[in-house]
């Protein structure tokens, strides 16, 4: 058995070639497709959280520390993006550099965080849509609000709100990524005001103690933060629909990354400035900011704002997670039949209602708390395996046309392997038994159906014949 047989980068592009998504994305798509995806409950729910809990107002430096593991994790990325312009990102680029039982891991572990991710991002827009229907006099019954372990019987809200945009991404990329343009703006433009009515009003004494909880907080801090900063890697997801990979890719990747740590860094910093980090503990920390300071108008217009700004992660987020199933499916890990391509819409309708099923099902049911911390662990992990993805390749296949070269791979590749790992190991223990239950099952399945049923293995068993 072969578990470690790779695909040719050459046959990779050949397949996506004949897959036919449509190519209608340029740079500027891409740059606004990753803030679509990064700015969102991470910045608007959990900096507050974590701040409060973990790194009081060091959260300023957990930002730094996650940003810069995610700096380097994306140079990596952004080699291996433009080189190999397919869909399924981290997923595709193992498959090529080393082999397809780690390739379907990372694949494995890509759905974990798209679906999870989706499904804690959903729940998330679910209690800021009840907030703010709340606060204009529309209060909806509990039952219908909540999952059953908070006391409800489902939160229809989140369920609602997956299904709908699977509806629309199978309508179209194109169509997609215009209305996510439009949310972007509004996302901006709710942190510039946040920052203009705030940012005056900081007072420095705030910061002090700058590390409550000392530097493991800070740490434990980066480690959650995290969050904010997935969805950069679903730029890469979108290879097959770009106009000019090569080019476009790590302009998408690396310019999306740099806006959103500058804007992180600064929101975290007025934002324990304005009120004492204890007081952030809560649902809508910007908003809260905001009212505390006696900007009410403002509040309820960086609340619209953050609704909108979490729309967008959530549609980028169930996208890419339609393309990582698009790409194992063509692969023949998961059924072939499911990754179809509308003949109309060109888009693969099958899986991405399937995933939008799912995210709905997940998001309705499960606990927010329990389904967000899986999903950075699982990140991390094809950060790791990416990274290491672009030394093996550079060392496999020097003679691959690379567009754009990570600088100094060979301390860039492995500082994003010691960041990311570093993170990982700032995460629970509960989290990682988790991840470890998910993985095992990973590999059963791959043994039982994605082993045989493999395209490659096809292929050694028809040679053999
Ligand atoms: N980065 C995304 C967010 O913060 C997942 O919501």
């Amino acid at each position: 058995m072969n578990f470690f047989r790779t695909k040719c980068i050459d046959k990779l592009k050949e397949g996506a070639e004949q897959q036919g998504l449509k190519k209608s994305l340029g740079a500027t798509d891409l740059i606004l497709l990753g803030i679509g995806c990064i700015i969102g409950t991470g910045i608007f729910v959990l900096t507050g959280v974590a701040a409060a809990n973990y790194a009081g107002p060091g959260i300023m430096l957990s930002f730094v520390i996650s940003g810069l593991a995610c700096a380097f994790a994306a140079l990596a990325y952004a080699e291996l993006a433009a080189m190999v312009p397919i869909a399924g990102s981290a997923y595709t680029y193992s498959y090529a550099a080393l082999g397809e039982i780690v390739a379907w891991i990372v694949g494995w572990n890509l759905i974990l965080e798209y679906s999870v991710g989706s499904s804690a991002v959903a729940a998330g827009w679910s209690g800021y849509m009840v907030g703010l229907l709340k606060s204009g006099g529309i209060e909806l019954p509990k039952a219908f609000t909540a999952v059953p372990a908070d006391g409800g019987l489902v939160n229809l809200p989140a369920m609602l709100i997956a299904l709908l945009l699977s509806v629309l991404l199978v309508r179209g990329t194109k169509e997609s990524v215009t209305l996510n343009k439009v949310l972007v703006v509004i996302k901006l433009a709710a942190v510039f005001i946040f920052l203009a009515l705030a940012g005056p009003k900081v007072n420095p004494a705030n910061w002090s103690p700058l590390m409550p909880y000392g530097f493991s907080g800070v740490a434990a801090g980066a480690a959650i933060i995290f969050f904010a900063y997935i969805g950069f890697d679903a730029v890469a997801t979108a290879a097959e629909e770009c106009r000019n990979p090569k080019r476009d890719l790590p302009a998408g990747i690396i310019g999306s990354l740099v806006i959103c740590t500058i804007l992180y860094i600064v929101v975290a910093g007025v934002l324990t400035g304005v009120v004492p980090y204890q007081q952030l503990n809560n649902a809508e920390p910007v908003a809260y900011a905001l009212r505390a300071i006696g900007y009410n108008f403002g509040s309820a217009l960086v609340g619209t704002g953050a609704i909108a700004g979490i729309t967008t992660v959530l549609l980028v987020l169930m996208y890419g997670q339609t393309r990582i199933f698009f790409a194992m499916s063509r692969d023949g890990l998961i059924p072939a039949r499911i990754c179809k391509v509308h003949p109309r819409y060109g888009t693969p309708h099958i899986i991405t209602m399937a995933a939008g099923i799912a995210v709905a099902l997940i998001a309705g049911f499960t606990p927010i708390g329990i389904i967000a911390e899986l999903t950075n662990i699982g990140t991390l992990f094809a950060f790791v395996v990416a990274a290491i993805g672009v030394l093996v390749l550079r060392y496999t296949r020097p003679d691959i046309p690379r567009s754009f070269k990570c600088p100094a791979v060979k301390v860039i590749a492995p500082l994003a392997v010691l960041s990311c790992g570093y993170l990982m190991a700032n995460l629970p223990a509960e989290t990682w038994i988790r991840f470890g239950i998910w993985s095992a099952i990973g590999f059963v399945v791959y043994f039982v159906y994605s082993y045989h049923h493999s395209v490659l293995n096809k292929a050694e068993v028809a040679g053999k014949e």
